[in-house]
């Protein structure tokens, strides 16, 4: 049968060579016929060698992968000798009772006696390795489940404890202030002079105040909740300011504004901003930096920019820097992306994306 294409010697050297192999291999001629198959192969496939002789290679192959492979066979197999072959390409294979199971396939051309041209095909069985890869993309997604909800229930305890503070420690300051204020009146009243112990207290009730607040705020800004977060920025962005010795500035577009976005998504906005923020008054040793939030067709855009000393994302994060890994982390959570570009002349830029559809919904 195969005198046809080769002298019975070359077949002979072919089985050989097949035969030795320990990987699945079959020789097909220039137009995807089998005529070679080692026992590798045939065990891989559950056929007998008589099965898949003079049989095109797609029998090999799902239904519909087998029409548009027979469709792109002239291509694969066409003069061998004068095109690159595929190699590590991925496909369905099909076993002789239906079953079926993923494959990569390599293709490398070989002259026969004669000019005859033939296609050497090795056919790994990659079932494991997708099993791996199945499984880790399944722990990949629980995780950042996982770390979605951990940021939840982190947001819902910051509202929780600076709500707390503000009615319990709030009230325990007013309450004080007002009783040595009272206090203090009735004795101005009566012709008395204040007594100074008493005035200092009421001047350590208003600290008291202020620390409160910057740590209620800090916790969590109330600007979030009560304005929405394109406010939260421009608040944030003068607190920069005024805490660092930054030029912070911040445009937010006009069509931005309009834009609907649920409260969580909102959360992780400002987070985000923050913690790019952050990274540059701690190490970008910049003059200025600019937050800009936009809108291309399809996509919300916030660009955090500064003009500092710049760093390569790729190489600088180690095991104990969260910040960037936690900004990419939360914006994928919501669908979103998170890039980090920097350079020594150029500063960095933290650029965040978010379809408009994903402004809306978690997933
Ligand atoms: N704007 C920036 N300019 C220059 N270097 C930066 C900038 N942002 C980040 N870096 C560098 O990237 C590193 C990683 O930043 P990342 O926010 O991940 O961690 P971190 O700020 O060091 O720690 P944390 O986990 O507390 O955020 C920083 O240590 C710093 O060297
Ligand atoms: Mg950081």
């Amino acid at each position: 049968m195969t005198k046809r294409y080769l002298d019975i010697v070359e077949v002979r050297q072919l089985d050989w060579l097949l035969g030795s192999a320990a990987d699945a291999m079959i020789i097909c001629d220039a137009v995807g016929r089998i005529i070679l198959a080692n026992p590798p192969l045939l065990r891989m496939f559950d056929y007998d060698a008589n099965d898949l002789i003079e049989r095109p290679i797609e029998l090999l192959l799902p239904e519909p992968a087998r029409r548009v492979h027979v469709g792109l066979r002239t291509d694969y197999f066409k003069d061998p000798r004068t095109r690159s072959m595929a190699s590590g390409r991925e496909l369905s294979g099909r076993r002789s009772n239906g079953t079926e199971f993923p494959i990569e396939v390599s293709l490398s051309p070989l002259q026969a006696q004669q000019g005859v041209s033939l296609v050497m095909v090795t056919v790994h069985d990659i079932s494991a390795r997708k099993q791996a890869e199945q499984a880790l993309r399944k722990t990949q997604d629980e995780l950042r489940q996982l770390a979605g909800h951990l940021e939840h229930i982190k947001e819902e305890e910051r509202k929780r404890i600076a709500q707390e503070i503000h009615d319990e420690l709030g009230g325990l300051l007013a309450g004080i202030k007002a009783y040595v204020s009272v206090y203090i009146e009735r004795e101005t009243r009566a012709g008395r002079p204040a007594e100074p112990l008493l005035v200092d207290a009421v001047a350590l009730a208003d600290n008291g105040f202020q620390a409160v607040r910057k740590v209620i705020t800090d916790l969590r800004p109330s600007v979030l909740d009560q304005l929405g977060v394109w406010a939260a920025l421009e608040w944030y962005a003068d607190q920069i300011e005024k805490r660092s010795k930054l030029v912070c500035s911040c445009a937010i577009d006009n069509h931005v504004t309009s834009l609907q976005i649920e409260p969580e998504i909102s959360t992780m906005l400002f987070r985000v901003v923050q913690e790019a923020l952050t990274n540059v008054v701690r190490h970008a040793n910049a003059s200025s930096v600019s937050v800009h939030a936009t809108t291309d067709d399809t996509t919300l855009v916030i660009s955090i920019q500064d003009n500092g000393t710049g760093f390569n994302a790729d190489s600088k994060l180690t095991g104990d820097s969260w910040g960037i890994t936690g900004m990419g982390e939360r914006a994928r959570y919501f669908g979103g992306e998170v890039t980090v570009t920097g350079s020594m002349d150029q500063g960095t830029c933290v650029r965040l994306s978010l379809p408009f559809e994903k402004l809306r919904s978690r997933h």
